[in-house]
């Protein structure tokens, strides 16, 4: 596991930017699995920025989104889907046909997990996945449990979660209680794996994640066992260290 250090969340998400620039120079037919959430949004500014000035081709790359909200339309604001519209797709060259995010709307959860799982296998897996944490040390939508579950499946959210994504709906009441998120087992399948984490606010739980045991009760502990694992982390997030 490396640890890169960086001075802030601006200096946070050049870096994390510049090892996804390297990925898609190297592959440019590369799988990319992204991540929603207030930490990768810098990182997702800098390579529109990249792209705009034509350092960067995304028309040959595909990606894999890690969650999305159960019931919500793609059109909803609040949805992943949209997320990753307003924030990466619209302004790159990348086919949205080759964009895939679980479907929220499917009703039926076993099909909607049974789907995606089928889609990543037809992707060949993800060569890069960027990864947030959470404050309870959740990865996707992977809470604290009594194991680690394998592939793309249906969560409760945690009552931490529904608190701290409350800041982007109306009220508390609004935020959906179920999500599908890709599993443990398809995260640590990635070929490599960059997460970025910013703030004082998640520096205890960063300092469990690396240096703490090896437990589902903290989901990104799992990620010590990963061979290719970058955290690009900010002064304030590595305050416990
Ligand atoms: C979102 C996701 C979540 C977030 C995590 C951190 O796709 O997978 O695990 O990465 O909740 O969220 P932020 O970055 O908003 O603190």
């Amino acid at each position: 596991m490396i640890i890169c250090r960086t001075k802030d969340y601006q200096d946070l998400s050049r870096k994390a930017a510049n090892i996804i620039r390297a990925q898609v120079i190297l592959k440019p037919d590369c799988v990319l699995g992204l991540a929603t959430g207030s930490s990768p949004v810098g990182t997702y500014q800098n390579l529109v920025k990249w792209y705009q000035k034509g350092d960067l081709d995304f028309s040959n790359v595909s990606s894999i989104n890690l969650d999305e909200y159960r019931g919500l339309r793609p059109d909803n604001d609040q949805s992943y889907r949209y997320f990753m519209d307003t924030n990466l797709f619209n302004h790159i060259n990348i086919d949205k046909s080759k964009t895939f995010v679980p479907n929220g709307l499917e009703e039926d959860s076993q099909k909607a997990c049974d789907d995606y799982d089928q889609i990543i296998e037809t992707m060949g897996g993800v060569d890069l996945q960027l990864l947030g944490l959470g404050h309870n040390g959740h990865i996707g939508f992977n809470e604290p449990s009594e194991a680690f579950p394998s592939g793309t499946h249906c969560v409760d959210l945690a009552p931490s979660t529904i608190e701290a994504n409350k800041r982007f709906f109306a009220s508390e009441a609004d935020v959906p209680r179920q999500a599908y998120t890709m599993g443990i087992r398809s995260i640590m399948l990635a070929k490599k794996i960059v997460m970025v984490v910013s703030g004082e606010d998640k520096a205890e739980i960063l300092k469990n994640v690396v240096n703490g045991p090896i437990t589902p009760q903290v989901p990104a502990s799992v990620l010590q066992l990963h061979r290719d694992v970058v955290i690009v982390a900010d002064e304030a997030a590595l305050s416990k260290f």
